[in-house]
């Protein structure tokens, strides 16, 4: 039988490489599994050998003891692969296909995925609308961190890349598309950037930094970005973008020093339920500092697009509202200037053709922009520890050799 090497979650901080089985086109039951999925017949599946698949900063809640996630789960949603194998039902999706894999997993047939609101799926998760690979609540559906994984309802799922030598030759960006160059720029899209548009992206982690070069696509006049953290910010000023450090208060002023205003057209929260607070705050975590600043920042009308993740139930919260995703929102004042929220998973289908092509065409230059890092699998626990710990990179692991040294 073929091995599986994969990327663990043990506890917390401890990610490990371990032997799993071979992927086969039934969900068998295993760590995080839910058992109405057990034994669930994916005839509509393809196997992958897995080309890329990216460290995400949702990896990293879980691996901190953040979420309810068992030890042995199988960890990664951010998934390029190369289709070895199709289950009886697919009809399009070939052996040999390079593919991004949405890290949405969706069925294709329900009300929400036939309204392309495929990160609330119905069917895919027993226990909530939406799913992903190797996330804590999300049915089970193995990881791909890992030599290999299943991809179910194949056909609707994948996006095939045109070109074979072409996808591997521009790998380190097409890797992106699988989740958060899609969800930076549905980030932007919801906050409602256009041309001439001024931006404040709260998070210079890679939705961040993804957001930032997809509100440069769009067209914005000024994209600001914010975090406390120095490297990171360097690494949003090399393409282009504005900063402002929160550790040195609101991000208010440092904004009208820069554009003449205290405000901005639209936000992007793109930090979620760990950020931390501003200014003498920036020592401790404050989970609603940064919807309540993007409300103070975003100009009377504006939207709010909300990628960071914002969770039901949190065993490390602050207090115990925080513990079951409560927060003390000024929602009024949100209220009072009409401004709008999306929040959610990023349905990755509505964008990743489009951005394929924006890459493929050298529109845009997204690898370079999050910093795009290889690593092999077994440097996955340091890159683990690395993201953890603030590194301007994104770790792209490299299971099977396919990205060239
Ligand atoms: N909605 C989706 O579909 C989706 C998809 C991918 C990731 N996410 C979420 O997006 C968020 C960002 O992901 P990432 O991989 O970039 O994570 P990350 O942890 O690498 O980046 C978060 C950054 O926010 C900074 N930060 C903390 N408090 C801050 C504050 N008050 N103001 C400004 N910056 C602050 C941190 O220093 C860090 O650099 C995470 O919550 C992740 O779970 C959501
Ligand atoms: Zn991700
Ligand atoms: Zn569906």
């Amino acid at each position: 039988m073929t091995s599986n090497r994969a990327v663990a979650y043990k506890g917390p901080g401890v990610v490990e490489v371990i032997d799993t089985p071979y992927p086969e086109f039934e969900l068998k039951d295993g760590p995080g599994v839910n058992p109405a999925n057990v034994g669930r017949d994916v005839r509509h599946g393809a196997i992958l050998r897995t080309v890329s698949t990216n460290i995400c900063g949702s990896d990293q809640h879980m691996v901190r003891g953040r979420t309810t996630a068992p030890s042995d789960l199988v960890l990664g949603h951010e998934i390029t692969g190369e289709v070895i194998e199709v289950g009886p039902d697919v009809e399009f999706i070939k052996v040999g296909d390079i593919v991004s894999v949405p890290f949405n997993i969706a069925c294709g047939r329900c009300r929400n995925c036939k309204e392309r609101k495929t990160g609330i799926c119905l069917n895919v998760n027993p226990d909530r609308p939406g799913s992903a690979y190797g996330y804590v609540d999300m049915g089970g559906w193995v990881g791909g961190q890992a030599e290999f994984v299943l991809v179910p309802y194949a056909d609707w799922n994948l996006l095939a890349f045109p070109d074979r030598d072409q996808a591997l030759e521009k790998i380190l960006d097409l890797t992106m598309l699988s989740d958060i160059f899609p969800t930076g720029f549905h980030g932007a899209v919801t906050a409602g950037v256009g041309v001439g548009s001024t931006v404040y992206i709260a998070g210079a982690g890679p939705v961040g930094l993804a957001a930032a070069a997809g509100a440069q696509l769009l067209g914005a006049a000024v994209v600001v970005v914010g975090d406390l953290n120095e490297e990171r910010l360097a690494q949003a000023r090399s393409f282009g973008c504005e900063t402002v450090d929160v550790s040195k208060g609101d991000p208010g002023e440092q904004l009208e020093q820069l554009l003449g205003v205290p405000e901005v057209d639209c936000a992007v929260d793109a930090v979620g339920f760990e950020a931390r607070g501003h200014g003498a705050d920036a020592s401790h975590e404050a989970p609603a500092t940064v919807l309540n600043s993007l409300m103070t920042v975003t100009a009377a009308g504006g939207g709010l697009g909300i990628p960071g993740l914002y969770v039901t139930g949190d065993p490390g919260g602050i207090d115990d509202a925080a513990k079951e995703g409560s927060l003390s929102l000024r929602l009024g004042l949100g209220w009072a200037k009409s401004l709008s929220f999306a929040t959610g998973q990023c349905p990755v289908m509505k964008y990743h053709r489009g951005l394929m092509m924006a890459i493929l065409h050298d529109k845009v230059q997204i690898a370079k922009a999050v910093n795009a890092t290889p690593i092999t699998l077994d440097e996955a626990p340091q890159g683990y520890a690395d993201f953890d710990a603030g590194a301007a990179k994104k770790y792209v692991i490299n299971p099977n050799g396919y990205i060239a040294a």
